[in-house]
Order: structure tokens, then C-alpha cells, then sequence
């Protein structure tokens, strides 16, 4: 655990230069808009230790699959979120010497924010180069949330005692590669270079998938504030531009530059039109001054803080955590475009490669159902409905007929696409999620006419899945499901994993329900669906017998569901007992001993619990959580969320502040050691649910928002805007009573810590908690 990052309501803020943790940095202070964004590289150049790393939402390439022995069934290749251009790029001389931190003779000072109430990134440091000249630097970026195809630098340097020349040379770069190339290859071809006094642009193709990138810049230079109009030596090399002019300086004197780049693509214009829209996005930009396009950046940001952000009162670590994760949430995924989904990185690393994972169903939707207008929800949604036919063919490849549909643990297209088999393929739980999301999308906006129009077809073609998947064991006499991985993922191929046992019959028995609602309430298109899709209504018997015929491990004695068959039969020890250096299990033991132990990565039965709560007492709900919390390394961002909520719903008031905090502040205090990575984008929805579905106690009971409040000791307040259906509330939790206050839409019912109360518009209610 790390503990470099200053506490702030609003900023991530970094004091010192700690080259050490600067790739932990870069990520933590990422940028993006939704449309793309960057690792907070430096704009000069650095040989200290970096992952350089810009990204465009949607641009990928199928890497080729990397594996020991090659199996029928391996998916073909593994996608990659690919690094784009590094438009940040300010090359800085002065006399002969390279501005490069790595190589400075003193750094004098450092400071580095991520402001995410105005989303810029701002550095100021003072150095020595060799040369003995002292400079001030000073830059602030934007990823425009106002035009999400501009990016704008404001980089100063101040002479504190040089004269001489200084050369600025602000480049655009497309000589990149991705860090986690499969086999070290680079994935972009050269489309075009081109710098002269009309135009900077350069552009590129994927190799395969055939995506072209442009990027334009436009420069402003000023010197102490006054505009100049510098000679500029053009120059391309390889996949570069470079705009070079040198400006003679006394001591005292302060040179900026506003660099402006245009980033288009071929998932928004044809490829004629690339070049001339990217070349007049930064001509265009460059005719207003870099506050222009903050102040307008910032506004775009307020309109997104006003309904999503949460404030609390007498912690200010929690603040910044909270703060953070919706801040990061945003830039990543603005739910604009249907093709787009929340990859585990966003824009922050590469690991992971590929866009969607179950993550975005099981965590991600909840947050942005209630943060955003309802479209947004259903995209992610409609994203998966359009990948169906995808899912058909990845079940066929596995030997599954008739319609059946397994979706992929990981894909850009609908197509299954990473590196590994047993850990991530056989995580065929995933299909529970993606239809346990349209369970959740209809119960929280109340529109059933998803089912219709779309979603009646996603989940009868996982029942059918799930109806292959099972087999009768004539010893047990029930339906068994083997080899498997449950989201625990430090146990692969288990017999019986409890939580894909109970959520395949979940989605069977949902599937049925869905068929019968739809029949009954419009017949006709009931008669549409089943001939497209083929059903025949003797699918429902077997699903039937399926459901009330299905083993569940157990252990009696414990009261608790079993993670898989053999679970028990593993050396039961807990977290406490592990010596600290032995952590992360996962970067100190070999796979074969985290296999063998009983250490869990990640909610797996809570995560049952958790979706399925309804079905479950609270005994049960405790008799889990005493058995799985103390074995749970929570090695997976995706984890303490999960047992935050299902803590502060046992009134576990510290275990719930402790995971809230683990959950929230993973990435600012680099919990897992692998922060440097990449920030863990789609756990951060899971902060979101930890204090919204933790502390705020909020579901959706018998079509009404209902309440459970209590907040950590430390918390003097928690505030929260929630959307639903036709209403805004504002929910303002105290140590001991709660308000709620109905500020958009007609007067509504809902429950608030037990009691059914009516909010009428405009006017706050409130209960002692
Ligand atoms: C988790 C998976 C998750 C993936 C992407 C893995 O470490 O175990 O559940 O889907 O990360 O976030």
C-alpha cells in the first residue's frame, strides 16, 4: 500500500517527484473524455521509468492469441485497446541540453494535480538541467469534454536565470507500440506525415481491423503573455510531425505554448474525411485561447458533477475516493455510443485488453441507471442484444446447438478474444450476469418494453445455453454443472461452483417468466419472437426440471453454501494467518499453490448473495459472510464492493467502512500492487454501489426506491443524487436521521429505513435512521 497521494476533496495531488511511482501516477492522473484518452505522460521527453500511452475509444486490434498448445475452442486472438498517437508531445531544448526530469541536475520542486471538479491536469516543477539553466515548467492538459475530438495543452517554461536559445518542439507521434504486444509487434501502418505552415497531421491504419487515426495540431506561442509569431522549421520523420522554433531568452522571461490537437477517427467519419476534420478541429480551436476551452471543459464537467456526485462530511480520504472513482467513470464511458462499452483500464493502461467484460452487467449498470438518463442503461444493453448472433457462434464453436448463446468473458465485437482458457473461458457465469442485467434494467426503469423489442431474445438463448450446459448425475440424482470457474478465480475447473449453479437456474426460471409476460401482454409479438428464434414451449419442461431439480453444494454443520464441490477438502486458513509479505498471493506464490489454497480472490457465493438477496435469510446472508469474508484476499478490484454491501446490510458498521475504504481508494493507495497497470475502471461503479447500495441501503422494492441508511462513525453526512423513473432525489444521510428530498418529478412513494412515505415535489421528508 502506498500513501504518497495528498488527501483533497477534489484533487489527486502528487508533492514530490517520486520517480518510483510514476507509472502508478500516470495512471492514477489519466485523462479522457469518453471518445479517448491518455496516461498522464509528460510532454517533454522523459527516459525515466513511463508507460506512454494514448487511446481511442473503440480502435482495437486482434492480436493473435498467445498459448503453450493450442486446443479447439481457444479463442483466436486477443484484442487490444490499441495506443494511439501521442499528441501531448513538446519536445524542449535549451541551448544544447534535453528538458528530461530523469537527467535533471536538481529538482527544486515538483507538484502534479488532477483537479476532477474541472478535469484538467496541472504540473509545475522548478529544475537545474546540467547546463546549470533553472527553469519553472508549468503545464495544464484538457481531454475537451466540450469537443470530445480536441485535446489542448497550456505549457510554459520560465528562464529563471538563462540566456540563450530555447527550442520548442511540439510533435505529433505515431510510432507507437502496445506494451502488451503478444509477439512485439507493432499494429499501425503509416497512412500519411505531413508538416508545413498549412498543416501538422499525421495518420494511421490498424494493421487487420483497418481503423484509421488522424491527429492535427495547431501551436500558439506567446512570450510573457504577448502572442508571437515564430519562425517554424517543419519536419516529418517515420509517422511523426514536428513544428521546431527556437526563441532567444533572458532570464525572467516566460515562453508558452498552446498546443491544440484535432483527433478523428473511422469509427466516426469516412476515411476522406478524417484528415479535414481533425486539421480544422485544431484551427479551429486555436483561434480562442486555451482559458477558452477550459472554461468550457469545466462547464461540460459541472453539468455531469450536478447529478452525480456524492459529498460527505468529516472524511476527506473517503471523499477523494468516492470523487475519484465517478470522475474516472465518466471519462471513461459517457454512454453516448451504443458501439462503446466500460473496459476494465478505460483509457488509463493496457491490461486487459479488450473493452467488455461481465463487469459492465454485474457492476457498472447500476451506476449509471441512476446517474444518467435512462438511453444510457439501455445502450449497454442494446450493445449485447446486436452481439447476440456473436454469442450464437462462440456457444456453436464449443459443440452448443439450437440457438444457444454464450458470451464472451472478454470482447470487442462479440467474439471471445483473450489469452487464457481455464481461468477466463470457462467463466461461463458471465452469461448469468449479462441477463441478470436486463432483470435489473427493467426492475429499476419500470420499461418492460426492452423485453419485447429486445431482451426476450438474449435470455432465451442463454436458457438454452444453461440447458445444455447442466448434466444429469444419476449418483446425485440432480442436474450438476462441471468444470467451471466461478468469479473466484484462484480455483479453475471446479465441479458445482454454487454461484453459476444458482444463477443458471435464476436465468431459467427468469427466461420462462419473460416468455409468459410477454405472451400474455402482447401476443403477437410472442408469436414473432418464438418463430424467429425457433422456440418450442417443450424448451420449458426441461428448464423446468432443470430448476427444481438442481444440486447445490452445501455444508450443513457450517450453514453455508459451498463454493464448489470440493472446497472443504482445501487447508482452512484465513487472511489473518497470512504472514503480510506474503501478499498479493498472486504476485509472491506459484498458480499451483494459489490453486491448492483455499484463499479467495473475489466475492463468488456473497456475489450470489448479493444479487439474489431476496431469495436468502439473514441468517444465511451471516452465516456466508463469517465463513467467506476471513478467507477472501479481495485480489480482484471487483471484491470489497460487494462484501462493503452485504456488511452494511448485517450492520457490520466497521467491516463496511474498511471495504469501503479498500474499494475506494484501491487505486490512490495501489491496494494490489498493480496500480502502474492501469487504474480498475469498472470497480469503480462497485465504490459507487458500496456507499449508494451500502450506506444508502438502496433497492428497488415492489416498484418503489427504498432506503436503508447508516453511515460510518467518522461521517458527519453523506449526500447522494439518485435518478429514477420520472424523478431526481437528493438523499442526505445523518449519524441519526435521513432526508430525502424529491427535487424533479411528480410526488412519488417510497421507502425510507422501513416506513412507506410519499415525497411530494420539491419538499424534503425525513426519518431518524
Ligand atoms: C476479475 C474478473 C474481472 C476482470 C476484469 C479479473 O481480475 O477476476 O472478475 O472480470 O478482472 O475486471
Amino acid at each position: 500500500m502506498k500513501d504518497y497521494i495528498v488527501e483533497h476533496k477534489w484533487k489527486i495531488i502528487e508533492e514530490s517527484y517520486n520517480s518510483d511511482y510514476n507509472q502508478i501516477t500516470e495512471s492514477l492522473m489519466s485523462l479522457g473524455n469518453g471518445k479517448m484518452g491518455q496516461r498522464a505522460n509528460y510532454e517533454e521527453s522523459f527516459s525515466g521509468p513511463s508507460l506512454q500511452g494514448s487511446y481511442i475509444a473503440g480502435v482495437y486490434y486482434p492480436d493473435k492469441t498467445r498459448v503453450g498448445w493450442w486446443k479447439n475452442g481457444y479463442p483466436e486472438y486477443f484484442a487490444k485497446v490499441l495506443n494511439s498517437v501521442n499528441w501531448i508531445g513538446i519536445d524542449v531544448k535549451v541551448g544544447n541540453e534535453q528538458l528530461d526530469l530523469a537527467k535533471a541536475k536538481t529538482i527544486h520542486s515538483f507538484y502534479r494535480e488532477l483537479d476532477m471538479q474541472k478535469g484538467y491536469l496541472y504540473r509545475k516543477m522548478e529544475v537545474t538541467l546540467n547546463n546549470n539553466a533553472r527553469l519553472i515548467i508549468e503545464s495544464t492538459r484538457i481531454n475537451s469534454m466540450a469537443n470530445d475530438e480536441l485535446g489542448a495543452i497550456s505549457y510554459s517554461v520560465k528562464s529563471v536565470n538563462y540566456d540563450g536559445p530555447l527550442t520548442l518542439s511540439p510533435y505529433l507521434d505515431f510510432d507507437v507500440a502496445n506494451e502488451d504486444s503478444n509477439y512485439d509487434e507493432k499494429f499501425w501502418l503509416s497512412e500519411e506525415a505531413i508538416a508545413n505552415s498549412n498543416e501538422c497531421y499525421v495518420s494511421c491504419t490498424t494493421k487487420k481491423t483497418e481503423f484509421v487515426v488522424g491527429a492535427a495540431m495547431t501551436n500558439n506561442f506567446f512570450l510573457n503573455d504577448e502572442k508571437i509569431n515564430s519562425t517554424i522549421e517543419y519536419k516529418t520523420k517515420d509517422k511523426k510531425a514536428i513544428a521546431t522554433t527556437v526563441f532567444n531568452i533572458a532570464s525572467g522571461d516566460t515562453l508558452t505554448i498552446e498546443k491544440y490537437a484535432g483527433l478523428t477517427s473511422s469509427m466516426h467519419y469516412s476515411n476522406s474525411d478524417i484528415k479535414r476534420n481533425a486539421i480544422q478541429i485544431a484551427n479551429t480551436a486555436a483561434q480562442y485561447s486555451f482559458s477558452h476551452h477550459l472554461d468550457r471543459h469545466t462547464e461540460a464537467w459541472s453539468h455531469i458533477w450536478e447529478t452525480c456526485d456524492i459529498k460527505i462530511k468529516g472524511d476527506v480520504a473517503a471523499q477523494q475516493g468516492i470523487r475519484f472513482n465517478i470522475f474516472q467513470l465518466y471519462q471513461t464511458y459517457t454512454g453516448q455510443d451504443d458501439r462503446l462499452n466500460i473496459g476494465p483500464k478505460g483509457f488509463t493502461g493496457e491490461k486487459y485488453g479488450g473493452s467488455t467484460y461481465w463487469d459492465t452487467e454485474a457492476y457498472c449498470l447500476p451506476f449509471y441507471l441512476s446517474t444518467t438518463n435512462t438511453e444510457v442503461g439501455k445502450n449497454l444493453l442494446i450493445y449485447r442484444y446486436k452481439q447476440l448472433d456473436k454469442a450464437i457462434e462462440n456457444a456453436e464453436k464449443l459443440g452448443f446447438t439450437c440457438g444457444a448463446a454464450l458470451y464472451p468473458m472478454v470482447t470487442m465485437t462479440g467474439e471471445e478474444c483473450h489469452n487464457e482458457w481455464e481461468i477466463t473461458f470457462e467463466e461461463i457465469h458471465r452469461n448469468g450476469a449479462i441477463a441478470y442485467a436486463i432483470f435489473d434494467y427493467i426492475r429499476y426503469t419500470g420499461d418492460h418494453s426492452y423485453l419485447e423489442e429486445y431482451g426476450i431474445e438474449v435470455l432465451v438463448a442463454i436458457a438454452r445455453f444453461w440447458a445444455q450446459r447442466v448434466n444429469w448425475s444419476s449418483k446425485r440424482e440432480k442436474y450438476v454443472m462441471l468444470g467451471v470457474t466461478g468469479p473466484n478465480e484462484y480455483e479453475n475447473n471446479v465441479n458445482n461452483n454454487w454461484y453459476t449453479n444458482y444463477i443458471a437456474c435464476w436465468c431459467l426460471k427468469y427466461a420462462d417468466e419473460s416468455l409468459v409476460y410477454v405472451k400474455e401482454t402482447n401476443p403477437s409479438r410472442y408469436i414473432e419472437i418464438i418463430k424467429k428464434i425457433d422456440f418450442v414451449e417443450g424448451e420449458l419442461s426441461k428448464w423446468k426440471d432443470i430448476v427444481a431439480n438442481m444440486y447445490y453444494p452445501e455444508d450443513e454443520d457450517l450453514g453455508i453454501f459451498l463454493q464448489q464441490d470440493n472446497y472443504l477438502d482445501k487447508e482452512q486458513i484465513t487472511v489473518d494467518q497470512l504472514d503480510k509479505k506474503h501478499r498479493p498471493i498472486n504476485q509472491k506464490w506459484s498458480w499451483d499453490r494459489i490453486l491448492r489454497s483455499c484463499f479467495i480472490k473475489q466475492a463468488d457465493v456473497l456475489q450470489g448473495m448479493y444479487f439474489f438477496e431476496e431469495d436468502f435469510s439473514l441468517e444465511e446472508h451471516m452465516n456466508n459472510f463469517r465463513f467467506y469474508e476471513p478467507r477472501t484476499v479481495h485480489e480482484s478490484s471487483l471484491s470489497p464492493c460487494v462484501h462493503g454491501i452485504l456488511a452494511s446490510k448485517l450492520e457490520l458498521h466497521d467491516k463496511a467502512y474498511e471495504m469501503y475504504l479498500r474499494t475506494s481508494r484501491l487505486d490512490l493507495d495501489d491496494y494490489n500492487n498493480d496500480t502502474e497497470d492501469g487504474c480498475h475502471i469498472t470497480s469503480m461503479a462497485g465504490t459507487w454501489l458500496s456507499i449508494v447500495k451500502g450506506f444508502g441501503g438502496q433497492r428497488v422494492q415492489e416498484n418503489k426506491l427504498s432506503f436503508t441508511t447508516s453511515i460510518p462513525k467518522k461521517w458527519e453526512e453523506l449526500r447522494f443524487k439518485i435518478k429514477f423513473r420520472a424523478n431526481l432525489f437528493e438523499v442526505i444521510i445523518g449519524q441519526d436521521k435521513t432526508e430525502i428530498l424529491n427535487l424533479e418529478g411528480p410526488a412519488s412513494e417510497l421507502y425510507l429505513n422501513g416506513q412507506l412515505i410519499t415525497t411530494k415535489s420539491l419538499a424534503t421528508i425525513s426519518t431518524l435512521n
